[in-house]
């Protein structure tokens, strides 16, 4: 970027920012976090469960080494204990991750500046096969997905599901003794374990955030096991979602599926003298974090060297990050920009597209088939439309660290994120946070929480190709005031709300909402209709 270029980004960072102090609410930061977690939980344990632990240790021929997993659960949640402290219960994946813990299964993380616990819980192979790739990501994910693949449901698979969320309820409960604490839980791994929790210790409070769709109820209703998972799931004082169509979608299901009173109003569910609170929180990344990464000299460095290296002088260049997952819509993609080169020949030899496409649950036919279309496709285009300074698709297969990440978001003129049903995506935004100069555009499918917030992108259905095309051509050639504009109005949103206002905002309405309990309500504030008799609280039941 010449000076001029970088004169008028500056300007326009400051703008936003200005107007943000001016106008906005103010973002908040991991010391407003930190401060709030003083005044609120002075005398509470904070857990986080997930089922992803965010530090893993590996062998690496006679060393030890630790990476930090690159999912975008992992990465918000790390930057929010980062801030908070407490303990972090996850499953110990690497295979060096029982060499690194102390006799209670604990590290310090980040292994290189300790902030918080990471207590690892252990699975067996047939643990892994039956809970993770079985009922998780075989049954639950396809289900709640929608994307025509046919969840598969397993009685034994199911049974070890069960058997392993206790397992992490049991952690959870050593780790928390005989002292209060608020257990926050994590994703499709883990719903029934607030019931385990609640059963031992009803006095906890517990949320549990989904951070995938959840399916309408003519969908969820073909699950063999509907009424133990909202069982499992109602035992949380509070369920978020980071939409409200994924929150009505929940409400409706339990209204059908249970006994229960349901409340659409609220947002709010009352079962056996108990309520559950059901809420939306849109996820957000630590954007403060990746726009000053994506300014450093070493980010510009990469950018010049992997320009260099892929042969991209001259060209536009379009990028993908995603897990290499059916969900992610990458054939569609590649076929979508298949179709650009062909429609708009403009394009051919001037235009490169840099996949990066990262392993994952390789263990399941329909990822290693995901992947080989992925192949395909990038090879079908390489053939058809060849390029003076490389391959037009660049694949790399890699789970790339995110630093390694930034200078990729940074150098690309568009990027696509064409998902067919996603909870949020968060490469959405950690794109936009990576775009300082404002040169870039996002071309995003309606199908992401994301695209509730990024209004600005180019909105493009998956499933159209020509219309995919169209806004990759568009995304493309739009003149640089227009895509300066549409940018900056991108980055005002994501820089609005970061982690720390999504975990805030979670965490504050876990202590404020159980204020209310279903018993010290004036009856009269229930809506008509959804008028029962009051609700006896649980037995145990501590809240005020
Ligand atoms: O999208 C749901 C999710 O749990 C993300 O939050 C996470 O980044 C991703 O899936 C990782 O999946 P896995 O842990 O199976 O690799």
């Amino acid at each position: 970027m010449n000076l001029g270029a970088r004169a008028r980004s500056a300007l326009s960072r400051a703008a936003i920012r200005s107007q943000q102090r001016n106008e906005g609410p103010p973002r908040r930061t991991a010391q407003d976090l930190a401060e709030w977690a003083r005044a609120h939980l002075p005398d509470r344990r904070l857990v986080v469960v997930s089922n992803r632990e965010p530090y893993s240790h590996l062998r690496d021929g006679d060393r030890i080494r630790w990476v930090r997993n690159a999912g975008g659960l992992t990465v918000a949640l790390d930057a929010v204990m980062q801030a908070l402290g407490g303990v972090w219960v996850a499953h110990g994946g690497g295979d060096a991750d029982r060499l690194t813990v102390d006799a209670r299964d604990r590290v310090g993380c980040p292994p290189d500046r300790a902030r918080y616990l990471l207590r690892r819980v252990w699975l067996t192979q047939e643990d892994h096969a039956r809970y993770y790739s079985g009922f998780a990501n075989s049954a639950l994910w396809p289900l709640c997905h929608v994307v025509y693949v046919r969840p598969r449901f397993e009685l034994a698979d199911w049974d070890s599901y069960r058997e392993v969320n206790q397992r992490f309820a049991a952690a959870v409960l050593e780790e928390v003794e005989d002292q209060p604490a608020l257990v926050f839980l994590q994703d499709y791994h883990l719903a029934l374990a607030a019931r385990f929790l609640k059963e031992r210790r009803p006095d906890l409070q517990v949320a549990m955030f989904w951070h995938i769709p959840w399916p309408n109820p003519e969908v969820f209703r073909v699950l063999p096991w509907k009424e133990e998972i909202l069982d499992g799931m109602l035992a949380n004082d509070v369920v978020g979602f980071h939409i409200r169509r994924h929150a009505t979608n929940f409400l409706d299901g339990v209204a059908e599926t249970l006994e229960a009173r349901v409340d659409l109003e609220r947002l709010a569910v009352d079962r056996a003298g108990r309520r559950t609170w059901v809420r939306s929180f849109p996820i957000s990344v630590d954007a403060e974090e990746i726009a000053a990464l994506a300014e450093t000299a070493e980010v510009r460095r990469a950018e010049a060297e992997i320009r260099e290296r892929l042969g991209l002088a001259g060209c536009k260049v379009g990028l993908g990050v995603d897990r290499l997952d059916y969900t992610k819509g990458i054939p569609e993609r590649l076929e979508a920009l298949e179709r650009l080169l062909e429609k708009y020949p403009e394009w051919q030899g001037r235009f490169a597209f840099i996949q990066i496409g990262v392993p994952s649950r390789i263990q399941l036919r329909e990822y290693r088939s995901v992947q080989v279309r992925v192949r395909r496709a990038a090879a079908a285009i390489n053939r058809r439309y060849p390029r003076a300074g490389g391959p037009t698709v660049h694949l790399i297969e890699d789970n790339l660290d995110f630093r390694e990440l930034v200078p990729y978001y940074r150098m690309a003129d568009f990027c696509a994120v064409t998902a067919l049903h996603d909870g949020m995506n968060l490469v959405a935004k950690e794109y936009i946070a990576a775009s300082p100069d404002l040169d870039g555009a996002l071309v995003l499918s309606p199908f992401t929480g994301a695209a509730r917030e990024l209004e600005r992108a180019w909105i493009a259905s998956p499933y159209d190709r020509e219309g995919l095309a169209d806004a990759c051509h568009a995304a493309l050639s739009d003149a640089p005031e227009a895509r300066r504009e549409r940018m900056a109005a991108l980055r005002e949103t994501v820089l609005r709300r970061n982690i720390f206002d999504w975990a805030l905002d979670v965490l504050d309405t876990i202590v404020s909402l159980n204020l209310q309990t279903p018993a010290q309500e004036p009856a009269a504030a229930m809506p008509s209709g959804e008028r029962g008799p009051t609700p006896r609280p649980a037995p145990g039941d501590s809240r005020r």
